[in-house]
């Protein structure tokens, strides 16, 4: 392994806006995953990614793949877990057992890494979070990079706090996966934003971040309350809320009209349907990790200082803010 660090600071991270928080170290966690290596030996990297949920998890891991090529150093031993948080704690322990030089992890919950981060630890094997978060004390991982996903929670709800918080307004909630960070911290940030508003929470049942999880889930919503109890759908990620969709049209109404719709990502197709007025607001959440995580990674192993937690910035979007950017947007 070649412990050689270059720091090549964020400038080819576009419009990515990154904020440090943790320890007060001064290490730049860009590093240099941009082929610029002198030395001859590469790291082997094991990525415990969540699985293939959502547009944006195609997004995420493209850009892992991207940023941890050969040709940036790495040899990269990718894992999927398909939404299976006892198969991706294998995955890891197997990278445990194959003695890789580090470990990055998108973890599908946040409980549960305890043991298996102790046991990387003790094997001297440093551990890299990205996207979600965990429970398990941070002494147990390096360093972690992500979206403050309660914040995105917060901008959703004061949008619709702000929009329908003064009438009567029945909303229904497409949670994300049980037990995951973004699902956790989404509807913490929503609810505490359109507390003491008109808006009422009738129900809330995890769509697993897929489409097929959000329409199956709407489809029950629209059979128990009709197209008519319904006035607002809070949906953790685009990919629901496009599963949503589906199911307020084969119901016979308009989506973005007669019954608003909220989401998180930002991905490709979410930004079409917002721009075709199907979705009325989007929160961004970035998936373009890959370059930071390999950076971390590089200066880990480096023996630079690292913070504990690497925030990237996220935006919003409205139809007409949609339409001004979907042609520079890069997933
Ligand atoms: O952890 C990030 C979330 O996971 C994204 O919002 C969702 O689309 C994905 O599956």
């Amino acid at each position: 392994m070649n412990k050689k660090t270059l720091l090549a600071g964020f400038a080819v991270l576009g419009a990515i806006a990154l904020t440090a928080t943790g320890c007060a170290g001064s290490t730049d966690a860009g590093g240099d995953s941009g082929g610029g290596d002198s030395g001859s030996d590469t790291i082997t990297v094991g990525f415990a990614q969540t699985g293939s949920e959502s547009g944006w998890r195609s997004a995420n891991t493209a850009s892992m793949k991207e940023a941890f090529s050969a040709e940036n150093g790495f040899d990269l031993i990718f894992n999927a877990a398909d939404n299976d948080p006892a198969a991706q704690i294998a995955a890891v322990r197997d990278f445990i057992n194959q003695g890789v030089d580090a470990i990055v992890i998108a973890p599908i919950v946040s409980d549960g890494w305890d043991d298996v981060l102790q046991e990387a630890k003790d094997a001297g094997i440093p551990v890299v979070l990205e996207d979600r978060t965990v429970s398990a004390p941070d002494d147990l991982y390096a360093s972690w990079v992500g979206l403050d996903f309660r914040n995105e929670g917060v901008m959703a709800g004061e949008w619709a706090a702000e929009n329908f918080g003064d009438t009567e307004t029945n909303m229904v909630v497409l949670e994300g996966t049980t037990g995951s960070a973004p699902a956790n911290d989404r509807a913490e940030g929503f609810d505490e934003a359109v507390e003491g508003t008109s808006i009422k929470k009738i129900d809330s049942q995890t769509g697993d971040f897929t489409r097929d999880g959000g329409k199956t889930v709407m489809e029950g919503f629209l059979q128990k309350y009709g197209v008519d109890g319904i006035d607002l759908v809070y949906a953790h990620n685009d990919d629901m809320a496009l599963g949503a969709i589906e199911a307020i049209e084969a119901a016979g109404a308009k989506p973005g009209e007669d019954i608003k719709i909220i989401s998180i990502d930002a991905v490709k197709d979410g930004m079409l349907a917002l721009i075709d007025n199907k979705i009325n607001f989007i929160v961004e959440c970035n998936p373009l990790l890959g370059e930071l995580a390999a950076g971390i990674v590089k200066d880990v192993l480096a023996g630079e200082t690292v913070e504990k937690t690497y925030f990237v910035t996220d935006l919003s979007f409205t139809p007409e803010e949609a339409a001004k950017v979907i042609d520079e947007r890069l997933y």
